[in-house]
């Protein structure tokens, strides 16, 4: 049998994307297959469009790093994981979202929260994931602490947004327009700064009292290395997860000592899969009661059909997007 899954023909723009016929997954040993019904846009699936963003080796050649969806068939190994055929997941993936069905390791499974529809839990597992593994794992995140949100517009910005104020932490947050900012506010962040006519360091600085923040969530990396640097308390940490603004700049090691500061750069869908089944575990332990009990909602700008893949790759572009670009695969 073969399915219909979105195929980069060649390098390029968002038209090199086809809807096109494709075998179906084989799952491999731990894996089951789902019949996938939404997915959503992340901009890694641009990166992978252009060329720049080579999927991991084993991974689906098709993009998507999430999925929503019913178990069809259980893989090898499986019996024991408490999965069955018919149960409404949504997933974790190192690719192959944007397809009818997509073969996914188990420990990359997570339930679909209750009170959440099958479509809006597509919107959930990659930032959950990126927002617990790198605020609260890597940067350690406490209650009390001070936060700042890099494009609190973004995907990734709307749920750090959430999180970081779920969790009791004082959150301050970029983008790119006062409509933007207004969204972030509603969201929980305390702190609203326009990129485009602030100095987020200094505005920074004047919120905090002259202390600076605890955690930067970054996703400009070199453009704001240095202004994120001076964002940090003493003691702060930096987490870059992004390059939007170029990969190279001059880091101030003499700040950094005198602040004990420490910065970090990771990436989640290069971790072997036993990382990525702790970060879902820790998830579905830590994030998903918050979702259960209304504290966090996913942030949908709107669905678009999975056959339309590169429409919604130009509105991600344009960035006139507010948090996440469902895409409806049935
Ligand atoms: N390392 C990882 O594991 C990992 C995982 C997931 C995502 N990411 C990264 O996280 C970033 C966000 O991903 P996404 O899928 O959530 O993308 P997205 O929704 O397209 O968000 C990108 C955002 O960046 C904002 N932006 C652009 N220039 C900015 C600037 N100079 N300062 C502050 N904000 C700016 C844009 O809005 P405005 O300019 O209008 O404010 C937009 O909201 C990407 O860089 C992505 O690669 C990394």
């Amino acid at each position: 049998m073969g399915m219909r899954a979105i195929v980069i023909r060649e390098p390029g723009g968002p038209d090199t994307l086809d809807w096109a016929e494709v075998p179906d997954p084989e799952p491999g040993r731990g894996e089951v297959v789902v019949d996938v019904t939404a997915t959503a846009a992340n901009r890694a699936d641009i990166s992978q469009r252009e060329g720049n963003y080579p999927p991991p080796p084993g991974a689906s050649p098709y993009p998507g790093l999430e999925c929503s969806g019913r178990i069809n068939a259980l893989g090898p190994g499986t019996e024991g994981s408490g999965w069955r055929v018919g149960d409404e997941v949504c997933a974790l993936l190192s690719g192959g979202g944007y397809a009818e069905r997509v073969a996914v390791p188990v420990g990359q499974l997570l339930p679909v929260p209750a009170g959440v529809d099958a479509v809006h839990a597509a919107a959930l597992p990659e930032v959950a994931c990126t927002v617990w593994s790198n605020l609260f794992m890597t940067a350690g995140l406490t209650s009390g602490d001070s936060v700042l949100v890099h494009g609190g517009g973004s995907g990734v910005g709307t749920f750090a947004i959430q999180l970081a104020h779920a969790r009791g932490a004082r959150v301050l947050t970029t983008a790119g327009s006062p409509e933007k900012l207004a969204r972030c506010r509603e969201l929980g962040a305390d702190v609203g700064i326009d990129y485009h006519t602030e100095d987020f360091a200094a505005r920074v600085k004047e919120e905090t009292g002259g202390a600076g923040v605890d955690v930067v969530l970054d996703i400009m990396g070199g453009a704001y290395l240095d202004a994120n640097v001076r964002s940090l308390a003493v003691g702060g940490r930096l987490v870059v997860i992004g390059l939007m603004g170029g990969a190279k700049a001059e880091l101030n090691l003499g700040r950094m000592l005198v602040k004990r500061l420490s910065v970090h750069a990771t990436s989640l869908r290069s971790r072997r899969p036993q990382e990525k089944a702790a970060i879902v575990a820790e998830v579905a332990q830590q994030v998903w009661p918050l979702i259960e009990k209304g504290a966090i909602r996913p942030i949908v700008d709107r669905t678009v059909p999975l056959r339309e893949a590169a429409q919604a790759h130009r509105i991600m572009e344009s960035s006139e997007h507010v948090g996440k670009i469902v895409l409806t695969a049935r």
